[in-house]
């Protein structure tokens, strides 16, 4: 039972900031524009090369909201039950939104050579984007914890469930168009 919290704890301080820098944009932006990181440029393909959706302010306030959920969730996880540094969860954090910001530009990217205009549905890529792109930036700095293959699998299919049910909240509130 205590490895179980553990696992849900180390969890936590990998893939929280993840979460929280995938979800703040749309909710600090609520429909406002920010200024797209393709600069409105096209692709060879006559397409946008990342689209309307991913904006640099929406990218700063993903990577900040990271920081601030380390600071405020993962510090006192690492320090007061896992045994490591504050540090070590700052960086975590920090690591952790990067990626998960990065992977959602790199399926958008993906989503646009595919013909799929912003916004639209593309299920599984949209869900799980940030959640890929965080394991990766958290593997390759070397004094994160990792997650074991067991967690990162039962993680996905958690996060892809707790996806389309806020993504239908958001939709809800009128913060996003469409509920994917
Ligand atoms: N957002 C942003 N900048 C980012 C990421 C997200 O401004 N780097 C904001 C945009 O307003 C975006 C919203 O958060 O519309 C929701 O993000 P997401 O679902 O990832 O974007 P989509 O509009 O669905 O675009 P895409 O089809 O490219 O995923
Ligand atoms: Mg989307």
């Amino acid at each position: 039972m205590e490895g179980m919290l553990e696992a849900v704890l180390t969890f936590i301080l990998i893939y929280g900031p993840a979460m929280v820098a995938n979800g703040s944009p749309v909710f600090v932006l609520r429909g406002r524009r920010g200024h797209p990181i393709d600069f409105g440029k096209t692709w060879v393909d006559g397409r946008r090369v990342l689209g309307d959706g991913k904006t640099f302010e929406g990218f700063l306030i993903g990577v900040a909201a990271a920081l601030l959920t380390g600071i405020v969730v993962g510090i006192p996880v690492a320090r007061g039950v896992l045994g490591l540094e504050a540090s070590t969860a700052l960086w975590t954090s920090f690591f952790s939104g990067l990626g998960a910001m990065l992977g959602d530009v790199v399926k958008s990217f993906f989503k646009r050579r595919l013909g799929r205009e912003r916004g639209s549905k593309l299920l599984v890529a949209d869900q799980l984007d940030f959640y890929v792109g965080a394991t990766l930036l958290v593997y390759l700095c070397n004094i994160c914890p990792n997650p074991s293959l067991p967690m990162f699998a039962t993680g996905a299919l958690f996060i892809f469930v707790l996806h389309i049910a806020t993504n239908k909240f958001a939709k809800k509130m009128g913060w996003k168009k469409v509920p994917w």
